[in-house]
């Protein structure tokens, strides 16, 4: 069972009269944490005409902004110009003052232990308790464990002396955006929130509703938390058992990929997901862990939902030791063999290597004394691992074996197989091709 302490009382006759109701003067909106969520939020209010306070404690991000320049390739710079006058970078908590809302968008990453790192939330949320102002909204984006807002967020606005729910509203709406995705928009996507209570909940709905189509209301933010573990959970089980399978089609000698087509085709009751090298970035392999933190403490324990994370964790190991077979294969051991890896970024078409399955790739060749480069059109370095993007034609030239990681589609596959000795492809892009140098996962 979650906590869930009740909303607090409501004074007699409605809402208190400190309180900004919602069809009063607007004023600006804060977000505190201008990254891969913050930024394009902020777009979408400055192009829905608001005033856009843009908090972060990195220097490099707001100057960037300050002089028009993304660091977010989702958001070109052309998109930024128009709205130069309505963007407002600084590092100051103390310009959140004139804002009607906050909203609160900072990395929610795990300790090295793998338990929550609220680190940055609470670190935010004393800087915005500090600076709070009666009336106004406070609503976390980031994604966390159900309770957080209400248990851990509240106390710490409430060190100001005001009471949430009564002198200012606070909700939580998890952000749904897909780095990459152009199909959905952040106003053509529905958005969830929960309120501490029904006003705040009502602030919330009507402050979306400014740059979304569609609002969902839900009782509580424990609600609309958990629907947000729930959404990347769902995929994180999803593509484990893909993962599995593709493990148990390299024993079987059935082509997963031709498994996975067909099932497909069935026009109801089947959702496709796709076997990879692993699961990466910031949110599946992560949140997992904050929804397993909460259950302990309810003396709960998912196993499906650790279960999923475990497959998915073996699935580099696994493709590695498909590199060995090939190579084997060729006659080559992995030490001193070259090995070129087709991405490093975890998605197709972006840049973000944040927990990719290509960094674990190249630590674990290299520690069986492989030599690996990569290529990735939208990584230049890979700073931690001292390796730079390789150029295409010279590196698929030199390489014993080249690993497709990541399904880039400005990569020609067939020129890749065309030229390269070995190729060994994890993302399926090459189905439909035959050739005597090309395996598949
Ligand atoms: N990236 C995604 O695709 C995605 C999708 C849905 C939800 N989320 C969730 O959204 C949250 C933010 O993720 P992100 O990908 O935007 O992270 P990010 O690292 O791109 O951006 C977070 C920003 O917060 C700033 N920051 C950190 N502490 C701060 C502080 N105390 N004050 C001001 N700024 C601070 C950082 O400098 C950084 O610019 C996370 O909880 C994540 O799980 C991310």
């Amino acid at each position: 069972m979650l906590s869930v302490k009740p909303p607090p009382e409501q004074a007699p006759g409605g809402l208190p009269p400190r309180l900004t109701r919602v069809n009063e003067p607007r004023g600006k909106i804060g977000i505190v944490g201008i990254g891969y969520v913050g930024l394009p939020l902020a777009v979408a209010f400055a192009e829905a005409g608001e005033d856009v306070v843009c908090v972060d404690s990195d220097t490099a991000k707001v100057e960037a902004l300050a002089a028009g320049r993304s660091y977010i390739e989702d958001i070109p710079d052309a998109v930024l110009a128009p709205l130069a006058e309505r963007l407002h970078p600084t590092l100051e908590y103390a310009e959140l003052a004139s804002c009607e809302a906050v909203v609160v968008c900072v990395p929610t990453p795990l300790t090295n232990s793998r338990e929550p790192d609220l680190a940055f939330l609470l670190g935010a949320a004393e800087s915005i308790a500090a600076n709070l102002r009666a009336g106004q909204l406070v609503v976390l984006e980031s994604t966390t464990y159900p309770g957080t807002t209400r248990e851990r967020l509240v106390p710490i606005l409430e060190q100001s002396g005001m009471t949430a729910g009564a002198d200012f509203h606070v909700a939580f709406s998890p952000e749904r955006i897909d780095p990459g995705r152009t199909d959905y928009t952040v106003r053509t996507t529905p958005k969830i929130v929960g309120g501490v209570n029904a006003a705040s909940a009502e602030r919330a709905e009507a402050l979306y509703g400014r740059i979304c189509d569609e609002v969902v209301v839900v009782s509580t933010p424990e609600s609309a938390e958990l629907a947000k573990l729930l959404e990347n959970i769902f995929r994180s089980v999803n593509i484990a058992l893909v993962n599995e399978l593709s493990q148990l089609c390299d024993r079987l000698g059935i082509d997963v990929w031709e498994v996975i087509d067909a099932a497909a085709t069935k026009p109801f009751g089947f959702m496709r997901f796709e076997p990879g090298p692993g699961m990466g970035g910031h949110c599946l392999p992560v949140d997992p862990f904050y929804l397993a933190f909460k259950a302990r403490e309810a003396d709960f324990y998912p196993e499906f939902v650790e279960l999923a994370g475990k497959v998915n964790q073996t699935q580099p190991a696994f493709c590695v030791e498909r590199v060995e077979r090939a190579l084997n294969d060729a006659g080559k051991p992995v030490r001193g063999s070259k090995v070129l890896l087709l991405g490093a970024s975890y998605k197709a078409g972006i840049g973000d290597t944040r927990e990719s399955p290509a960094l674990k790739i190249v630590r674990m060749l290299r520690e069986r004394g492989g030599e690996v480069s990569y290529h990735d059109p939208h990584v230049a370095e890979l700073a931690a691992l001292e390796l730079r993007s390789a150029e295409l034609e010279p590196a698929l030239a030199g390489a014993d074996l080249v690993a497709i990681v990541t399904a880039h589609p400005e990569v020609d596959y067939r020129a890749v197989i065309d030229s390269a000795a070995l190729v060994l492809d994890f993302r399926g892009v090459t189905r439909g091709i035959d050739a005597d140098n090309l395996i598949r996962l």
